[in-house]
């Protein structure tokens, strides 16, 4: 696991782009897993910057997404495809056949789920998977007590993650209560990982994730296990760590 501690949040951003970068330049048709929330918003930003000042070209990048929330079409503004369409995707070249968004309107979630799993083995597996951290230790919709070896699947919301939701919606009623997610199995799979987290409400989860014991209760913690995993964090996000370590 290589640790590194960025000054800002932004530095941490800019070296996170400059990584996936570097892997495009060198395996253009990459497959890239991508993540939602506040966390990769600054690199999603430098990757479009790229594309727009340096020609960094997605055009035959493939992008498989962690999560999604059942119930929500893709137009509504609280999916994350949405998130991901406006965050990222419409201001690069990738071509939308190769953008892989679970999807949360599917008939059969079962069977989407596995066909989820089977187009990113006929892609050749994620090559670098971006992920975010839970203040309680989740990756993607993978909660505490989530099988380390599971596979993309529907999970139900915590009360607590419903709870957080809320206020995006008109109405409790229309706030998803399950989501589909890739496994902590799936997400193992990727050829490298790039953990990223900021901010001191952040740093206890590293910790555990880094230098507690590898536990289900801390789904990160399945990160200490992966051959090539990368964790970039700011100083706020490291300040509980004991050892500040790289290797
Ligand atoms: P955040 O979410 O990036 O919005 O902090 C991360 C997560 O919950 O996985």
């Amino acid at each position: 696991m290589l640790l590194i501690v960025k000054d800002s949040y932004e530095a941490m951003s800019r070296e996170a782009a400059r990584v996936v970068a570097e892997r495009m330049r060198r395996k253009p048709n990459l497959v890239l897993g991508l993540a939602t929330g506040g966390t990769p918003l600054g690199l999603y930003k430098e990757l479009i910057r790229m594309h727009k000042e340096e020609g960094l070209s997605f055009a035959k990048v493939t992008t498989f997404n962690l999560d999604e929330y059942i119930g929500l079409p893709r137009t509504h503004d609280q999916s994350y495809f949405y998130f991901m369409r406006e965050n990222l995707f419409k201001h690069i070249d990738i071509d939308p056949r190769y953008i892989h968004v679970p999807d949360g309107m599917a008939p059969e979630i079962d069977a989407h789920c596995e066909w989820y799993e089977s187009e990113i083995t006929r892609y050749g597996g994620i090559d670098v998977q971006i992920l975010g951290i839970g203040a309680n230790g989740h990756i993607a919709f993978n909660e505490p007590g989530s099988s380390l070896g599971s596979r993309t699947r529907i999970k139900t919301l915590t009360e607590q993650t419903v709870k957080d939701n809320a206020r995006f919606f008109k109405n409790m009623a229309e706030v998803p209560k399950t989501a589909i997610t890739m496994g902590i199995g799936t997400i193992m799979e990727a050829k490298e990982v790039i953990l990223l987290a900021n901010k001191t409400n952040k740093a206890e989860a590293i910790r555990a994730a880094i230098e507690g014991p590898m536990t289900a209760m801390v789904p990160a913690s399945i990160i200490q296990m992966h051959r090539k995993a990368y964790v970039m964090v700011d100083k706020e996000a490291a300040s509980k760590l004991t050892h500040t370590f790289t290797g």
